[in-house]
């Protein structure tokens, strides 16, 4: 079985929010890389993405650090050139990567906390 990794409590996420972390995952050499993710909630379902726009591999929040949505704060926007996702799907609908897909995360809730899996994360 896939380890579990907690990155947080789901009530820590509002419902329709977004929230951006930067985790440490392990290279196929042992070292350690920063690997930034964001997770969304929807009602009582998390969706985790990394944090990589499909249009020219910018971090999503790169021009508005921890940033993630429209203004209307419907949906997730990059700060870049303004492409527009799900929440739930990762799918860009508007912009100049539409159709494409965020990359998605494995993300497992256990006992009310969030947990990547899949992964190799380094170690403190
Ligand atoms: S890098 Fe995100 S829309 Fe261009």
């Amino acid at each position: 079985m896939n380890e579990l990794y907690v990155i947080c409590r789901a009530i820590q996420i509002e419902d329709g929010q977004v929230s951006g972390f930067t985790l440490m995952r392990a290279e196929p050499t042992g070292e350690p890389k920063p690997w930034r993710i964001m997770i969304t909630r929807k009602g009582a379902n998390v969706y985790g993405y990394e944090n990589v726009c499909p249009h020219q591999g910018e971090r999503l929040d790169g021009n508005n650090p921890g940033n993630f949505l429209d203004e209307d704060g419907n949906f997730i926007a990059c700060s870049v050139h303004g492409a527009m996702f799900d929440l739930d799907s990762g799918e860009c609908f508007i912009g100049p990567c539409k159709g494409k897909n965020l990359s998605q995360i494995q993300l497992v809730v256990d006992d009310g906390d969030v947990c990547v899996t899949g992964v190799e994360l380094a170690e403190d």
